[in-house]
Parts: C-alpha cells; sequence; structure tokens
C-alpha cells in the first residue's frame, strides 16, 4: 500500500470516527434516546447479523433466497435479455449470483456498497465465476445520492436488484428518496424511445408478532448480542463506560409504524460517559437502535408509486412471509 492510499484510509476512518461521535452524542441527547442502525455493523456486528441470518428463528434471508430460487427463470425475464444489473449495498453479492445465473447473457453486474475493499474482493470472484460478464464495482452509499459511472452502457435494460428486506429499515421518507434514485439510475434518456427501467426489490411482508419477535429476539440470544455490540463499540471508539451487563436488548412491535423496534434497556438508574459527555439513564429507558418496516404489498405500492415506479410483478412464498417486489418506471 503505497502512502497516499494509507492516508486516504486514515481520513476516511477518521471521518467514520467523527460521524459516529456525532450520532451517539446527538441520539443520546434526545428525550427519546436513539442511534442510527447503521452503526451496528462493525466487523463483530457484520459477523453476528451473518449469524442471524442462519438462525432458525430469523425466516427473511432463507425465504427470500428460496423464492429467488424456485422463480430465477421468470425474475430472468423480467430483466430481459443482455440485462445490465445495478445492486444495491451488495455485500458478498450472494442472492445476485441467483440471478446472475439464470439471465440470458447478461450484459454488466454493477455492485454498489460501502466498503470498497470487500467490494472489490467479492467483484474478483464473481469475474472467475462468470468469466463473460463484465463487472463494474462502485463504492458508494447507496443511501446518499451519487451517478453511476459512465461506464454503465445507455443502451442496455437496467435492472436495480435491492434484496434483504434492507428497504425496511429505511424511514418511508427514505425509502422513497432511495427508490426515486434507482429511477434515475435505471433510466434511459438517451434513446428517442426509451425502454421503461426496472427494479426488483425485497420486502418483508406484515405477519403475527408471534413469528416476528422471536425473529427479532432469538432463543439462543444472537440478536441481543448485536444489538448490545454497539455498546461495546461506543465503550471501545468513543471512551464509553456502559457496563453491558446493565442493559438488556428488547424486541418490540411498533403498530403504529408497522414496524419491529429494537431497543436497548436501562436495568437501573445510571449515568453513562460516552464521547467524554455524561448521559443519565432512568431504570427502563431505551435507546432505540433499529427500526425494521413490515410492509403490506398495497402499502409498498404506495411508497413505490410516490418514487414513480409502478408493481408489474410479484413474487412470494407460499405463506406470504416474503416478497419479491418488480417495478417499473411509470
Ligand atoms: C439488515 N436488515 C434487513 C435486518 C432486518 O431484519 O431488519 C437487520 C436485523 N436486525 C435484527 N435482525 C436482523
Amino acid at each position: 500500500m503505497n502512502s497516499s492510499v494509507a492516508a486516504q484510509i486514515i481520513e476516511a476512518m477518521d471521518a467514520q470516527t467523527a460521524a459516529f461521535r456525532a450520532d451517539v452524542i446527538a441520539g443520546l441527547s434526545e428525550a427519546d434516546k436513539l442511534l442510527p442502525s447503521r452503526w451496528l455493523y462493525d466487523d463483530c456486528g457484520s459477523d453476528l447479523f451473518e449469524q442471524i441470518t442462519k438462525l432458525p428463528e430469523y425466516y427473511p434471508t432463507r425465504t427470500e433466497t428460496g423464492i429467488l430460487t424456485s422463480n430465477a427463470q421468470s425474475l430472468a425475464a423480467f430483466c430481459g435479455q443482455q440485462a445490465v444489473i445495478i445492486e444495491y449495498g451488495a455485500g458478498a453479492s450472494i442472492k445476485s449470483q441467483i440471478l446472475l445465473n439464470a439471465l440470458r447473457q447478461p450484459r454488466m453486474y454493477v455492485p454498489v456498497d460501502i466498503a470498497g475493499d470487500f467490494l472489490a474482493a467479492a467483484a474478483e470472484r464473481l469475474r472467475k465465476r462468470f468469466p463473460a460478464l463484465e463487472v463494474l464495482p462502485v463504492a458508494a452509499d447507496f443511501t446518499q445520492e451519487f451517478d453511476l459511472p459512465n461506464a454503465v452502457p445507455a443502451e442496455f435494460k437496467r435492472t436495480g436488484f435491492f434484496p434483504g428486506s434492507t428497504i425496511g429499515n429505511l424511514a418511508p421518507e427514505e425509502a422513497i428518496s432511495f427508490l426515486s434514485r434507482v429511477h434515475r439510475h435505471v433510466t434511459d434518456r438517451q434513446s428517442a424511445d426509451p425502454q421503461p427501467g426496472r427494479t426488483l426489490i425485497g420486502i418483508d411482508l406484515k405477519k403475527s408478532t408471534d413469528v416476528l419477535i422471536p425473529a427479532y429476539d432469538d432463543a439462543a440470544g444472537v440478536t441481543a448480542a448485536f444489538n448490545l455490540n454497539l455498546l461495546r463499540r461506543i465503550n471501545r471508539e468513543l471512551g464509553g463506560t456502559f457496563k453491558l451487563d446493565q442493559f438488556q436488548h428488547e424486541a418490540r412491535w411498533n403498530d403504529a409504524a408497522s414496524s419491529i423496534e429494537m431497543h436497548i434497556v436501562s436495568s437501573t438508574d445510571q449515568t453513562v460517559v460516552a464521547a467524554g459527555k455524561a448521559f443519565d439513564f432512568a431504570e427502563g429507558e431505551t435507546i432505540h437502535t433499529e427500526s425494521s418496516r413490515k410492509y403490506s404489498q398495497e402499502g409498498f405500492a404506495a411508497i413505490a408509486a410516490d418514487a414513480g415506479w409502478r408493481v408489474t410483478q410479484t413474487w412470494t412464498d407460499s405463506d406470504d412471509l416474503f416478497a419479491i417486489v418488480g417495478l417499473e418506471t411509470l
């Protein structure tokens, strides 16, 4: 690694710590304490999330993978021949491989992810698995505005791909901004007879709390460890003094928001220092760390319409737990 690359990495880390510090100070100063869920994903948090996806109670990952596998041909037909697939928050591109495998002569795969080094390694693995496919990784935060590189060919049909129900972790106004961004990325602005752009979005459907609560508060305690790891991270990165045995994980259903919320509950009255500031907690007071919104198909169609999309196809499992929704530009 040359010294300018090392300097850029240190600068990015400093910016990340400064943003974390600002969010912790602002969030713990609120009357209803909250922290943005993106801070759950340090190395340990990402590893714990990976373990969550394999838990018996956590149905979304295996259900969505089942829908993708059972409907690969029809999903591929939705994308069309010589498709350009743009995946948002691609990570290790596990689910996209099911889709790529079924596509006819895919033109290009564009994985977008904030973790640039991880993304480059995943892109290299994909090039080996699909030698005829052009892979163009883009290091960007999909929750913020960004443009696709000019190397993404304009003359082929573009399909956005956002599996995993991560859209449920965005507030409704953030979900609309995100869908508007995807709309812009897939819209053909060059031809005189523009083709509709497309996108496939994984959404978790509304269901009984008998299923939802255990999915977010599993018997083995992995989700609890994932949530409480945020306090460890504050202790490590921001000189926090959280005592982990004095806080507990809680999963609650918020009916008005149609969301499962993760909270960290203080089991006693206490004062904690973090980022050089003192924060008081009353017994039972919580920090809200994540919302995971569960959509009805109609509710999601309404949000999509606000961003200029119409639902043209939906693929679900036999228990209607999860859906992959196919949208076309209006
Ligand atoms: C990443 N995201 C879709 C997960 C979800 O289900 O909302 C995050 C998660 N939180 C607790 N368990 C899983």
